[in-house]
């Protein structure tokens, strides 16, 4: 997600501020902009684009010379990529600026309240929100806003500090007051040019570290910014505001009990600081799924019992006339799509086709109003899927995208469109766009079913605890890590390798199957556990690999006879299995575990171990793990 940066101490700030953002470069962004304080005044520039961008409109003696400094790479979350929704934010005077990472979920209602009280806003975004909110608790009601920020060209804002202006609370109490008022997961970092010896940021979920140096200090929101100037950090925890200034840095609780904190000597080298430590992207992606799907369902599953879909804007009266869904997207997306399926049919009782977007565009479907179409990507910018997306819609189905980057040319295009907010993928093999995705599926089938009438609202509050209880899961299913390791180490040296599982079992060994394939090299391939005896079970011999899913507890008893056919020639079996299954020990030589949960969301977890697999397969034969052979990010050509 977004990178930030805070300097304060004795150099030039800017210089600083534009290194350490450069180093964030890796976690993707579409804006960029700083706010440095010089003499009581608070200088803006922000601008959409690259750091290349911002730069141009910073070399500015009024910027060179402040000692204190925040800045911010954005990727767009609430609003398009433009100079206005550029970070920092700034109050109605431009005497507080602010910069965010992650999602204030009830801004919009504050904005309102905001808004009725005579705040100016200048952006479509949630941050916005917050700069007011502080601005208000510093003034005090009575004492409200009486200045002005003069706009500037290429997005610069000159701010001017008012002499009458007697701010009476210390900035880390106004901020903890307006933080009161926010529901979400952020890192926010606050500078306020009538308290210009401190910044002020706070941690709830995103991460926030602070870099202690001599006679100056940093913050960022990953380490590698800070390593040019310190190794030594201290890493703020959730609910926790940290108060920086020259001398050093002060830790509390945001109920005020201070904290007392060590600070931790960082001896990564640049390479692995850039991956936060990890030795590929795709590890640190896995790992970062538990908090993806925490991001994915946020503010969304509120309401004790219907899902409230940002971008989503069909009417329930067209929900009702739906005749038929159809599903298109390439690759992982597509295996997503084939769970999305699954629960659409079940929860919402609408007939689902998915077709991958390659043989979509050119078969000429049976394509009409009464349908709606869900294309789902990662980028947003796949070719075959843009292409079908379009063919849909010509045919005249509403369309819906599913997508993980805001502005890409599918949302652009759709009609309604659901963001699975995974942050920046960066490797190639996709991980936690993939089980956001899943997630933001079972939101929509939950949508779909509640306004057709199809889900009993007690089902649906069912789902909905399940839902929420996933990122905790996910997490326990990492924690189990070593045993797939070493797994991995047993079977890296073969060739061949099967994933069999039914219905939802046979969507996630698809992926799994997938997964292995595109970073391993290894032959691997997936089928419907049924199917296994129409022909391929005649490549399994004994010692070859077979992954069973058998999550599916409506099928279990059919999927253990299919497991009996394998056994029965010799091939070793590894099954992916709840914690509760005790039978299936009696026929898997290797058990993976997850969690029990509902079955219709077990993808989101079974798929775990598979990725965790894929990646230690990988790495034992030596790949390139993030960068594969023959394989691209996004797929912009047919
Ligand atoms: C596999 C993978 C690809 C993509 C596919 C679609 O790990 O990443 O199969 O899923 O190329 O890409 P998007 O989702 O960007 O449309």
């Amino acid at each position: 997600m977004c990178g930030i940066m805070g300097y304060v101490g004795h150099r030039s700030a800017l210089p600083i501020l534009l290194d350490g953002l450069r180093r964030l470069e890796y976690r993707g962004y579409d804006s960029a902009g700083v706010a440095v304080l010089n003499d009581g005044h608070i200088e803006v520039r922000k601008t959409a684009g690259k750091l290349a961008q911002l730069t141009a409109i910073t070399g500015t003696p009024e910027l060179l010379s402040g000692t204190a400094g925040i800045g911010h790479t954005r990727w767009a979350t609430h609003g398009l990529p433009t100079d206005a929704n550029a970070h920092p934010h700034s109050d109605c005077d431009g005497h507080v600026v602010v910069i965010h990472n992650g999602i204030i979920e009830n801004f919009l209602s504050l904005r309102e309240d905001l808004q009725a009280r005579g705040h100016t806003f200048r952006s479509d975004t949630d941050t916005e929100v917050i700069a007011h909110l502080i601005e208000e608790e510093l003034q005090g009601p009575e004492t409200r806003k009486h200045g002005n920020a003069e706009a500037r060209p290429s997005g610069s804002l000159r701010i001017t500090n008012h002499e009458s202006r007697i701010t009476m609370v210390p900035l880390e109490e106004a901020v903890r007051r307006a933080l009161q008022h926010t529901r979400g997961a952020y890192a926010i970092v606050v500078l306020c040019s009538d308290q210009p010896d401190r910044i002020v940021a706070v941690r709830q979920i995103s991460p926030l570290i602070i870099g202690l140096g001599e006679g100056e200090t940093l913050l960022a929101s990953d380490i590698p910014a800070l390593l040019s100037y310190t190794r030594d950090v201290l890493i703020i925890e959730d609910g926790e505001m940290a108060v920086i200034t020259a001398r050093g840095a002060t830790v509390q609780r945001l109920d005020g009990a201070a904290v007392a904190k060590e600070p931790m000597r960082i001896t990564w080298d640049a390479e692995m600081a850039e991956k936060g430590g990890y030795p590929h992207f795709m590890l640190k992606e896995i790992h970062e799924q538990p908090r993806a799907l925490q991001e994915t369902m946020m503010g969304r599953l509120d309401v004790p019992r219907a899902p409230e879909l940002d971008g989503v804007s069909y009417t329930s009266e067209f929900v009702r006339g739906l005749r038929k869904l159809w599903i298109t997207a390439c690759g992982t997306a597509y295996h997503a799509g084939l769970v999305g399926r699954w629960v659409i049919e079940h929860w919402a009782q609408i007939p689902v086709e998915p077709e991958l977007a390659s043989e979509l565009r050119y078969r000429h479907p049976l394509i009409d109003p009464n349908a709606m179409a869900v294309a789902i990507s990662q980028s947003g910018e796949t070719a075959d899927t843009l292409a079908a997306a379009r063919e849909a819609r010509k045919r005249g189905a509403r369309l819906a995208a599913i997508t993980n980057v805001v502005g890409s040319t599918l949302s652009r295009e759709a009609d309604d469109v659901l963001y699975v907010r995974a942050g920046p993928e960066i490797a190639v093999a996709s991980s936690k766009a993939y089980i956001t995705m899943l997630v933001a599926l079972q939101m929509l089938a939950l949508d779909l079913g509640l306004r057709r009438g199809a889900m009993a609202p007690a089902r649906a509050a069912q789902i909905i605890s399940a839902l929420k209880a996933l990122p905790g899961k996910a997490q326990e299913v990492l924690l189990r890590e070593g045993e797939v390791e070493s797994l991995a180490g047993r079977l890296a040296d073969r060739d061949h390798m099967f994933f069999i599982g039914r219905g939802l079992d046979y969507a996630v060994a698809q992926e799994g199957s997938l997964k292995l394939k595109e970073i391993s090299y290894l032959h691997s391939e997936a089928l419907a556990a049924g199917e296994l005896k129409h022909g391929t079970l005649a490549l399994v011999t004994p010692g070859v690999p077979v992954f069973a899913l058998v999550t599916q507890r409506h099928v279990y008893e059919k999927t253990l006879s299919n497991i009996q056919e394998v056994k029965a020639r010799g091939g070793l079996v590894i099954a992916v299995a709840y914690d509760s299954d005790t039978e299936i020990t009696k026929h898997a030589e290797v058990v993976l575990r997850i969690p029990d949960t509902d079955d219709d969301l077990a993808p989101v977890l079974s798929i775990i171990p598979l990725q965790l697999f894929a990646y230690y397969v990988a790495r034992a034969r030596g790949n390139d793990i993030d960068q594969p052979r023959n394989l691209a990010k996004s797929v912009t050509v047919e």
